[in-house]
């Protein structure tokens, strides 16, 4: 059985930094694990439950919900806007918190990488990823969770997969989750 991790990012734009931590960890998952980068987030609208209706849920979401359910564990790369985690994150959490303690993410292993150009990494809108995870019910691992800081400059020359401490550190990550994730016939 192959463990399925969702990873969702929290930066839109091409050269996000955290989008190549992301591959990285896709890069990374040992045999055994597949890390697929969730590449619809720009299209899910803004949580409304004016629009989540039971059968009549934006397509959008309604994809995002369905990768969230089709996985084992969730991988949430961030970036930080102005102290927290940026919207298209938070919305995404917002689609997958719903139903009420019933949501995609219940009970799912999720961890956080974060990552800015400063030495703290982005560890507010790691902070509050992890919150929001958690109240949405997800599984969340706190201690696998990493902030990534003061590295931009050396990721501009070398891919995240190949810098031996992040690499080593995304590694612990999905570990982590892959540790967490319940076997199916235990
Ligand atoms: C709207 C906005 C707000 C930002 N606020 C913060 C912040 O609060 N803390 C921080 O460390 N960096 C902040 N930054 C800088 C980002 O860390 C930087 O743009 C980073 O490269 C974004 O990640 P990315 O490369 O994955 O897109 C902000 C950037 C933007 C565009």
């Amino acid at each position: 059985m192959t463990i399925q991790v969702l990873a969702l990012v929290g930066s839109l734009r091409s050269a996000s930094v955290n989008g190549k931590l992301a591959e990285a960890a896709a890069a990374l998952a040992p045999e055994g694990v597949e890390v697929t980068i969730y590449e619809g987030l720009a299209d899910v609208p803004f949580y409304n439950e004016d629009l989540d209706v039971e059968g009549a849920v934006p397509a959008a979401a309604e994809a995002l919900r369905d990768a969230a359910k089709a996985a084992d564990a969730l991988l949430l790369v961030t970036p930080e806007y102005n102290g927290t985690t940026p919207a298209v994150l938070n919305n995404a959490i917002d689609w997958l918190s719903r139903p009420y303690g019933a949501g995609a993410v219940k009970d799912l292993p999720a961890a956080v990488v974060s990552g800015s150009p400063s030495a703290y990494g982005a560890q507010w809108a790691n902070a509050d990823a992890r919150k929001a995870l958690g109240v949405a019910g997800a599984k969340v691992l706190e201690e696998a969770s990493i902030a990534v800081g003061g590295r931009f400059q050396v990721f501009a020359e070398t891919h995240p997969k190949d810098h031996e401490e992040t690499a080593a550190e995304l590694a612990g990550v999905l570990s982590a989750l892959v540790g967490a994730v319940e076997p199916v016939n235990a």
